[in-house]
């Protein structure tokens, strides 16, 4: 690296696209002692996460820990993330409802559930009686990285330095430099009623063809299809965000889901895209994905960096530690959680300057 410019390391963000996935959604209960306790699983994140990593260093364990906008007042000084607010609920032809969420844990891991799962309970065993955990999804990836709607998901990703443009805060909010936004949604499909739909109208809901997973041709898109509603530009410019969705489901209750989740260096992306899905472009124009799909919950997180977690007191965040945060994306370091590095760290606590999917 570079000397003599500050640096910061970005939480796992871009992280290897992952088969085990846990999503853990909590929210701190009320009196100081609560805060005192996250605030200490802050600094101590990377050191829980090297000890249950280690245990399979071929598993990729990696967490991000993200903070929603009350709890971020409760636990921190100023300053705050310029673009954290709480979700905001949409009713448009369907509803996105905003649910309560002061925490996310997003836990991923290639192939071994149990790793994901070992450390959300060394989390929660932290943690103790100062949260209360309002969502919990074990997520698997399903065939050929598909949703269970059959589409394969992810296909347009943006990769490498892309999704680190896509993803990383830069010079729009220096204080956070290096820090990301995080929007989720659990959605409930009807499975039966989106199987008597015929192939050729799912392709158009989605846009691309269901078997190959090529993308339709512009002239025969629908201009409800979800990848043209979730398309958006900034300034005429294209512009993407790193999504990381995962099934999961229980076939005894019939419940066939997706986990969304989505990481933009601002929230703005992300809103645009559910108001187009939701409200519809133009509105009416909506997405028909949402007539087989219920988002069932809502929230919006900010994830601040491994330097801003690890500088964290149990009294207080140091300053000291905000002000350093000064770096553009492109020179952010991001974890790559696919192998021990030079400080002996997995996951949150390694060093990669040029990260990507692997
Ligand atoms: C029920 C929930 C959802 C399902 C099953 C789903 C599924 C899919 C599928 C199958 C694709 C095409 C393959 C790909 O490029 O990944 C796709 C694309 C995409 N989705 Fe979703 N999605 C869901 C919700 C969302 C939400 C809530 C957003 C954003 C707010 C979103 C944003 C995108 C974007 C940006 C693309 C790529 C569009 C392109 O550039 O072609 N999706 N989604």
């Amino acid at each position: 690296m570079e000397s003599g410019l500050p640096s910061v390391i970005s939480q796992p963000v871009v992280a290897t696209l992952t088969r085990s996935a846990l999503f853990l959604v909590v929210t701190i209960n009320s009196g100081s002692n609560a805060e005192a306790t996250v605030r200490g699983l802050c600094a101590d994140l990377s050191s829980l996460l090297r000890a249950v990593g280690l245990r399979d260093l071929q598993g990729s364990l990696s967490c991000v820990m993200a903070f929603g906008s009350e709890a971020w007042d409760r636990l921190f000084d100023e300053p705050r993330p310029k673009e954290l607010h709480p979700f905001r609920e949409i009713r448009g032809v369907h509803h996105a409802v905003s649910t309560p969420g002061d925490i996310l844990f997003h836990i991923r891991a290639t192939k071994r559930m149990d790793l994901c799962f070992e450390l959300a309970r060394q989390i929660m065993i932290r943690l103790g009686g100062a949260v209360i955990a309002v969502d919990e999804v074990h997520g698997f990836n399903y065939f050929d990285d598909r949703d269970l709607i059959g589409f394969v998901d992810g296909s347009e990703n943006p990769a490498g330095p892309d999704a680190i443009r896509a993803t990383l805060i830069g010079d729009e909010d220096t204080a956070f430099a290096g820090g990301s936004y995080v929007i989720v949604q659990k959605y409930l499909h009807d499975i039966a009623s989106w199987d008597s739909v015929p192939v050729e109208e799912q392709e158009n809901i989605i846009g691309r063809h269901k078997l190959s997973d090529i993308e339709q041709p512009d002239a025969v898109k629908k201009p409800y299809a979800h990848n043209v509603l979730t398309s958006i530009t900034e300034d005429g410019e294209p512009v993407d965000i790193l999504r990381d969705n995962m099934p999961f489901g229980q076939v005894g209750t019939g419940e066939f889901g997706t986990y969304f989740i989505g990481y933009s260096r601002t929230p703005r992306r992300i809103e645009r895209m559910l108001e187009n899905m939701f409200v519809g472009s133009p509105p009416g124009n909506y997405d028909r994905l949402l007539d087989f799909s219920r988002a069932v919950t809502g929230s919006l997180f900010f994830v601040p960096t491994v330097t801003f977690l690890d500088g964290v007191t149990v009294q207080q965040a140091d300053p000291e530690i905000l002000s350093q945060a000064a770096v553009a994306p492109e020179r952010a370091v991001v974890a790559t959680p696919s192998k021990p590095c030079g400080d002996g760290s997995l996951g949150i606590g390694s060093l990669k300057e040029e990260a990507g999917h692997e």
